[in-house]
C-alpha cells in the first residue's frame, strides 16, 4: 500500500516550500542573489501568481516523466522544454504586511520540477525521476535573460539540471529549422504573456511542432486592452490572426471570456484538446485561464493531466483571503 494522500493544501504548501522557494533553495546566497535582482525581477504587492506557478510545476513534473515512459510519445527521442516569455526565473510577491514570497518562475520550474521537484516531494518512487533532455529559453529583455542565464549556473551548483540549454531573445522570431538541430522527437512549451505578445503566426509554427502547450491567457489584461485595441488594432490582429476580435467592440458584459472563446477556438481548431483553470481575483481586475493544449492524438484522457485536474479545482475555490490563510497562516512553521 503505498503512502496516505495528503490534504491538497498540504501538498500546495510543500510545493511552494520544498521546491519552488527561492529563498530556501539559495540559503545563505539568497540576500545577494535578492540583491542582484533588484530592478530586474518583476516585483508585486500580491502573491497570487504562486498559484500560477505551483499549477505549472504539478504539470509539467508530471508531464516530463509521463512523456518519457511512453515510448510511443517521444520515440526514443529527445524531450525538450521551451519557454516562449522566460522572464528572470524568479518572481516576488509582497503579503498585505509587506513580508516578500519569491518564487520560482517558468525558467527554472521546467529544468527543476522534473526531477529534483518530484524527488523532493515523494512522488517518485520506483523509478529514477526523469529530466527534459535539452530547454530552449526565449526571453526578449537581456537583463532578465542575462540573470536568467547566471541563475540557471547557480542552480546547477546545487543540483543537477539539463547542461544542453539555449537562451533567445524574441519568441516571434522563432525559427524552426534551428530548432529542428536540437534533434527533438517532442516539445512541452510554456506560454507565460503579459498579455497579447505572441503573434498567431508564431503560434501556429509552435503548433506544428510536436508539442503540448501551457499558455496562461492573461483575460483580464487583454479585456482592459480592448477599447484601445478598438480604436488602433494592430497587436490585436496579430494575436488573434485575424479582425474577428472586432466584432466585440462594441460588447461590454462578459467580453473578456468572449475574447478568449475566440483565441481557444482558433487553437481547438487546429486539432488540439484544451483544458483550463481559470483564477480570479477577488479584491483586484485579476483573472487568467491557464490552458493545456494538447494534442488529440493520445487515446482516452492524457494520464498526466490528472494531478493538474485535481489541483485545478481546489485553486479555483480558492478565494484570496483563504490563500492567504494557506500561505500565511498557523501552522507554517512546519514547512520552514
Ligand atoms: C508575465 S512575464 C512572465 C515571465 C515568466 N514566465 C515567469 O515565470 O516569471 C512575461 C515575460 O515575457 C517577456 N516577453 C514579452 N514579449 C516577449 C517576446 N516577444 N519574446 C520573448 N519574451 C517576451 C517579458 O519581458 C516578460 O519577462
Amino acid at each position: 500500500m503505498g503512502r496516505p494522500k495528503q490534504d491538497i493544501s498540504v501538498r500546495l504548501k510543500r510545493h511552494y516550500y520544498d521546491v519552488l522557494n527561492p529563498e530556501r533553495f539559495f540559503g545563505e546566497k539568497w540576500p545577494e542573489i535578492r540583491k542582484e535582482a533588484r530592478g530586474i525581477v518583476e516585483v508585486e504587492n500580491h502573491i497570487y501568481p504562486i498559484l500560477k506557478y505551483t499549477l505549472i510545476a504539478v504539470y509539467v513534473g508530471t508531464y516530463a516523466n509521463a512523456i518519457k515512459s511512453f515510448k510511443k510519445y517521444n520515440k526514443n527521442g529527445k524531450i525538450c522544454y521551451l519557454d516562449a516569455t522566460a522572464g528572470a526565473g524568479i518572481y516576488i510577491g509582497k503579503d498585505q504586511k509587506g513580508k516578500e514570497w519569491p518564487v520560482f518562475g517558468t525558467g527554472v520550474i521546467g529544468l527543476i520540477m522534473p526531477a529534483y521537484g518530484l524527488k523532493k516531494l515523494g512522488t517518485v518512487k520506483k523509478k529514477a525521476p526523469q529530466h527534459f533532455d535539452a530547454a530552449i529559453f526565449y526571453e526578449i529583455d537581456n537583463k532578465k535573460r542575462l540573470f536568467l542565464q547566471r541563475l540557471h549556473k547557480r542552480i546547477e551548483d546545487n543540483v543537477h539540471i539539463p547542461s544542453e540549454r539555449k537562451y533567445y531573445s524574441d519568441i516571434n522570431t522563432i525559427d524552426l529549422d534551428e530548432l529542428g538541430k536540437f534533434g527533438c522527437a517532442h516539445w512541452l512549451v510554456v506560454i507565460d504573456p503579459f498579455g497579447a505578445e505572441i503573434k498567431w503566426s508564431t503560434m501556429q509554427k509552435i503548433l506544428s511542432l510536436n508539442a503540448d502547450i501551457i499558455f496562461n491567457y492573461m483575460c483580464a489584461a487583454l479585456r482592459r486592452q480592448l477599447p484601445h485595441q478598438c480604436k488602433d488594432g494592430g497587436a490585436f490582429d496579430d494575436f488573434f490572426g485575424n479582425s474577428n476580435w472586432r466584432s466585440l467592440c462594441n460588447y461590454s458584459e462578459g467580453v473578456g471570456e468572449k475574447l478568449f472563446e475566440l483565441y481557444k477556438n482558433n487553437i481547438e481548431g487546429r486539432g488540439y484538446t484544451v483544458y483550463h483553470a481559470s483564477v480570479f481575483g477577488s479584491s483586484f481586475d485579476w483573472h487568467y485561464h491557464l490552458m493545456l493544449i494538447l494534442r488529440k492524438k493520445y487515446r482516452g484522457d492524457h494520464p498526466w493531466t490528472r494531478p493538474f485536474k485535481e489541483y485545478r479545482k481546489y485553486i479555483e475555490e480558492l478565494d484570496e483571503e483563504a490563500l492567504y490563510n494557506l500561505f500565511t497562516g498557523p501552522g507554517l512553521t512546519k514547512f520552514m
